[in-house]
């Protein structure tokens, strides 16, 4: 079975089981198969959508493309875990099969009302032009699973002012009364943020647009997730249609937050600085946000983005999520953090640590494919140090701090198999003082780099060659001292 790209409106039931079967057996010969990362079974996987925890676990649900690793008719897929870290594959929770949701299951949120699991979603359909009209549309769980669609829709009609594109609504509750964002365009094709309201889930009442200083910032806003932490009033979006500036804006699309006053619901509107990106690295797009039991922010986006091909498309899967990253504000700033829970995740440990004189170290016990690595740096006056990973005689992938230009700098061009190379093999970002922390998350096809304990991070999908597994240290230009912890995932 191959699905020609354009033909994409085909559903799962409309396939042979031998069909997919056969899908599935080139998904699984893949090498580049995730270990620790939530991955669709097969097919296309896109943004997390209703992370919640309810009835003692946590649910993340993604939208999901069975049939190819492209964007065809979407389904919410549902997984499950009771610890952050393992996570169960429920199977379909939302099926793309009304009038309101004929070409989609697009994304949405969850909210828990009256001992029931509220998901709130966008069902995308498309008339006999391929015009889309949105609706927003709600689907029950109860406590035992069991997931029930309402028969009809809870918004049928794009208030004026906006175009089709609307969708994406993200829910939080104040006293009694639930909010959702919603990611919306306006007719003079900006994006924007629009507030509804309900006290039910079930009546939805549009309020307006959500005012920011942001009134010409590109052309639509996907997935925006509203907030607050310490008093301040956070909005999370992911804008199409930046312009590149310098090191900033460098991906096909963007993810990030603007943070400020809380939000005034009455007057509709955000005091708050500027955007900022929510990582730095190759992909990463459509972070969404719960809060857990313990009252932590949680963060998961998706690891990957429109409109890019990864070479597990000829596997006929592509995409996963991130691992999740708890939230918290320093100097004004989100810091983000990998959950503690994933150090279950580790087995054998390996240390070591050197001095570097412009030169490069490989240490007994470090290589690898699948791991975790947290590697100290104190800088003597090289002018460079960093590591090598994933690396053999012609491929790595590298993490450095340029003190020159004080900046940290990822690079990717050597990475293994190409991937969006028209948008830079490099991604820099500016950091303040020296770079005394690297903390990676290695799977088998991606890394995630948390630098000086989550100031900022570099998201990225790699795929080199699964005999590409040393890690090398180093510095250039001069001294530099490390102090490095491994532990095989
Ligand atoms: C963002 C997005 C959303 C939409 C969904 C469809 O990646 O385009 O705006 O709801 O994906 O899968």
């Amino acid at each position: 079975m191959e699905l020609p790209r354009g033909k994409s409106y085909i559903r799962l039931d409309q396939i042979s089981q031998e069909d997919i079967d056969n899908l599935i057996l080139r998904v699984n010969s893949c090498t580049w198969r995730q270990t620790f990362h939530i991955q669709p079974v097969s097919g296309l996987l896109n943004d997390p959508n209703g992370f919640c925890f309810y009835n003692g676990e946590f649910h993340l649900y993604y939208q999901w493309h069975p049939l190819g690793p492209f964007h065809g008719l979407k389904y919410w897929y549902h997984t499950k875990s009771t610890d952050l870290v393992n996570w169960e594959n429920v199977g379909i929770a939302i099926k793309p099969d009304e009038y309101f949701d004929s070409h989609g299951a697009y994304s949405g949120s969850a909210v828990e009302h009256d001992g029931k699991l509220y998901l709130l979603y966008t069902g995308n359909t498309r008339d006999e032009n391929l015009v889309r009209h949105p609706y927003l549309c709600i689907a029950l769980m109860d406590d035992e699973g069991n997931i029930i669609k309402s028969k009809k829709s809870v918004l049928d009609k794009v208030p004026d002012g906006y175009t089709e594109h609307f969708r994406d609504p993200k829910l939080w509750k104040v006293e009694d009364r639930y909010y959702a964002v919603i990611g919306a365009q306006r007719t003079d094709e900006t994006g924007a943020v629009c507030l509804l309201s309900s006290s039910d889930l079930l009546e939805w009442k549009f309020e307006g647009e959500l005012a920011t200083n942001l009134d010409n910032f590109g052309f639509m806003w996907e997935c925006p997730d509203y907030f607050e932490m310490e008093d301040k009033g956070i909005l999370i979006f992911s804008p199409q249609g930046l312009e590149t500036e310098g090191d900033l804006y460098q991906n096909i699309y963007q993810a990030g937050y603007v943070l400020g006053e809380k939000i005034d619901l009455e007057r509709r509107k955000l005091t708050h600085g500027e955007f900022v990106e929510l990582d730095r690295g190759f992909d990463f797009y459509a972070p969404h946000t719960m809060k857990d039991p313990n009252g932590r922010r949680l963060m998961v986006a998706w690891m990957g983005l429109p409109e890019i091909e990864y070479p597990t498309d000829i596997n006929g899967w592509a995409n996963c999520l991130t691992i999740l990253r708890e939230l918290s504000l320093r100097d004004g700033k989100i810091i983000q953090k990998p959950i503690p829970e994933l150090e279950s995740l580790r087995k054998e440990k390996a240390e070591a640590q050197g001095e570097l004189s412009d030169e490069k170290k490989v240490m007994e016990g470090f290589s690898g494919v699948t791991y975790e690595l947290v590697c100290e740096f104190e800088r003597g006056d090289a002018l460079e140090y960093g590591i090598e990973f994933r690396a053999s005689d012609t491929e790595k992938t590298v993490i450095k701090f340029d003190a020159v230009q004080e900046k940290v700098i990822m690079d990717r061009a050597s990475s293994g198999k190409v991937i969006g190379s028209k948008h830079g093999t490099e991604r820099k970002c500016r950091i303040d003082g020296d770079v005394y922390k690297f903390h990676l998350f290695v799977d088998s096809s991606s890394v995630e780099i948390f630098v000086n304990d989550g100031e900022e991070v570099f998201t990225a999908r790699i795929f080199p060659d699964i005999r590409s597994q040393e890690i090398r240290f180093f510095a250039t230009g001069g001294r530099a001292a490390f102090k490095a912890v491994k532990w095989d995932y």
